[in-house]
C-alpha cells in the first residue's frame, strides 16, 4: 500500500498528541468494524479553538488523519472547524489509498463531536447560571411584602399577577401605571 510522504510524516511524528485536562469539549468516535478509536480534546477561547489534542488507537492512516485534523482545526472558529470534512483531510494529506479513505472519518467525526460537546456544555452552563440568578433573588410582593414563591411573578396571598419594572427590576402589579419602588412608568413583561 502506498502512502504519501505527508501521511508518513504525520503518522511517524503526529502533532498534538495527548490529553487536555479540563478540556472544554471532548469527542470520542470508534469504528465498529475495525475497532479503532479517536478522541479529541479542545480548549475554546472567544469561539476559537485555542488548543487541541488527540489520542488515536488505530491504524497509521487514522493517526495521520487525526494529526492533520488537529493542525487544520487549531486557530479556527468553531464554525470553520465544524466544516472540516474527511475529503479535505485526505486532500491535505496528499491522498490516501482507497481502502484507507474511511480512516479519515474518525478524526473529523471526533473533532465535530468535541465541538458539539463544548456547545452542549455552554448551553447547560447558561441555563444553570440563569437558574442560579433566579434562585438567589428573592422577590417580594409590592402589596403585602410576602416573598414570591420560586421567583414566580404571582403573589399567592394577594392572588395577584406581577411583572418586573424595567428600570429597577423589582416586581410591580401588572395594572400599575407607575412602579411603586422607583416611580418609573415603563415596564417589561
Ligand atoms: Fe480502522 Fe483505519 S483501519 S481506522
Amino acid at each position: 500500500m502506498h502512502y504519501s510522504d505527508k501521511v508518513m510524516n504525520h503518522f511517524q511524528n503526529p502533532r498534538n498528541v495527548g490529553i487536555i485536562k479540563n478540556a472544554d469539549g471532548v469527542g470520542k468516535i470508534g469504528n465498529p468494524v475495525c475497532g479503532d478509536t479517536t478522541t479529541f480534546y479542545i480548549k475554546v477561547k472567544n469561539n476559537i479553538i485555542d488548543d487541541i489534542k488527540f489520542q488515536t488507537l488505530g491504524c497509521g492512516a487514522a493517526i495521520a488523519s487525526a494529526s492533520m485534523v488537529g493542525e487544520m482545526a487549531k486557530g479556527k472558529t468553531l464554525k470553520e472547524a465544524m466544516n472540516i470534512s474527511s475529503s479535505q483531510i485526505v486532500k491535505e494529506l496528499g491522498g490516501l489509498p482507497e481502502k484507507k479513505v474511511h480512516c479519515s472519518n474518525l478524526g473529523a467525526d471526533a473533532l465535530h463531536k468535541a465541538i458539539e460537546n463544548y456547545r452542549a456544555k455552554q448551553r447547560g452552563d447558561k441555563r444553570e447560571a440563569h437558574k442560579k440568578i433566579l434562585e438567589e433573588k428573592t422577590f417580594m410582593c409590592p402589596a403585602c411584602d410576602d416573598p414570591l414563591v420560586e421567583s414566580k411573578l404571582f403573589c399567592r396571598r394577594c392572588q395577584m399577577k406581577l411583572e418586573f419594572c424595567k428600570e429597577c427590576g423589582k416586581p410591580k402589579r401588572k395594572d400599575d401605571e407607575k412602579c411603586p419602588h422607583c416611580g418609573a412608568t415603563k415596564i417589561r413583561v
